[in-house]
């Protein structure tokens, strides 16, 4: 079983080794291992059940640390980098030799980012590798947004989590890539579509479901809890199973009839960003209650409202 601690020098110490350790991030809780150890980045697949055809972010603390690594650094990623790194951004950018292909799913642009944790920070100045860190979840389950999460998951299969506490922002980072020079939204997330065009104006978005294994991170089913997850009809729904069986999340208001037991608010006042934090954990707890189905609501689509509707999306998928 999993220790949970804040030990940097001992997660040092296990990667040091190849071994894979449970990191805390801002956005949700990754699991860690040398991005430049073949066989460190192996594991990460093995433990995570994750298809090797779904390649893994690189995460680092600094600028120079991330030249090392990449071979071109545009303006306009350097612009993104300057306004949000640390932060839930990664940037696609052109791999150098160091990093292997099975991080990129043999693609030539590897996923980077610089993640907002001080106790992840800590951890990466220290080591002169970066690490490669997906979610720290079960393929295609819902993402871990504390330790317990982690423990709860993948607890058996690794020495250790470190533990930060409750991810703040609580949906991963947004992945923006570059087609000759045009910046383009791949992954909603913790970073919104209108915060990027403050920045580097307008952009494209470009995440539409698919399970081609040559668009990576744009596979339909994912973030999903076991129980079957609905959007829509939710008076058919009431009439099917009785009011108990249902769990209910919504963002503001809570429905008339169903148990309140049952029920989540993502948040009250109508702030996406408290949504967002809350997302993950609402949904995990509903999964866990002895209900049969879960009724999710949908969010208006602007601000971090369209990213975590995209996991709402995705978490229906059944194909
Ligand atoms: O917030 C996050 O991004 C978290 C924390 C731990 O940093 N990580 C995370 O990793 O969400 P993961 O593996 O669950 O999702 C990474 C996404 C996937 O959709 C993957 O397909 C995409 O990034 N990705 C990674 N490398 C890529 C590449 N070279 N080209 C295109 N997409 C890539
Ligand atoms: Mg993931």
């Amino acid at each position: 079983m999993a220790d949970k601690g804040t030990d940097v020098f001992f997660a040092k110490q296990l990667l040091q080794k190849g071994q894979l350790v449970a990191i805390p991030t801002e956005t949700v809780y990754g699991l860690a291992g040398n991005a430049f150890d073949e066989d460190a980045v192996l594991k990460i697949f093995k433990v995570k059940n994750r298809p090797q055809f779904d390649p893994l972010i690189v995460h680092t603390d600094s600028l120079w640390k991330v030249s090392n690594f990449v071979t071109a650094f545009s303006e306009k990623a350097q612009k993104l980098a300057n306004a949000f790194w640390p932060g839930a951004l990664t940037l696609l950018l052109p791999k150098s030799e160091l990093i292997p292909d099975l991080v990129t799913s043999g693609l030539s642009k590897v996923a980077v980012r610089i993640p907002n944790h001080p106790l992840t920070l800590q951890l990466l100045s220290i080591l002169d590798y970066p690490l490669a860190a997906p979610s720290a979840n079960p393929f295609g389950y819902i993402s871990p947004t504390s330790a317990q999460h982690v423990e709860a998951q993948l607890g058996e299969k690794i020495p250790y989590i470190l533990n930060g506490g409750e991810s703040q922002v609580g949906i991963e980072s947004t992945v923006v890539g570059f087609e000759e020079d045009e910046a383009i939204v791949y992954r909603l997330g913790g970073i919104s579509v209108e915060a990027i065009e403050e920045v580097i104006g307008p952009v494209s978005v470009m995440t539409h479901s698919s399970s081609n294994p040559k668009a990576p991170g744009m596979l339909k089913s994912h973030y999903a809890p076991r129980k079957p997850l609905f959007t829509s009809n939710l008076e058919q729904i009431t009439e099917q199973y009785p009011k108990e069986k249902i769990g209910y999340l919504a963002f503001q208001n809570k429905a008339v009839g169903i148990p309140s037991k049952n029920q989540r608010l993502l948040s009250s006042i109508g702030n996406y960003e408290e949504a967002a934090k809350h997302f993950f954990s609402h949904l995990r707890y509903l999964d866990n209650l002895p209900v049969e189905v879960i009724y999710a609501e949908y969010l208006p689509e602007e601000g971090l409202g369209r990213a975590i509707n995209d996991r709402i999306r995705r978490a229906t998928a059944r194909d």
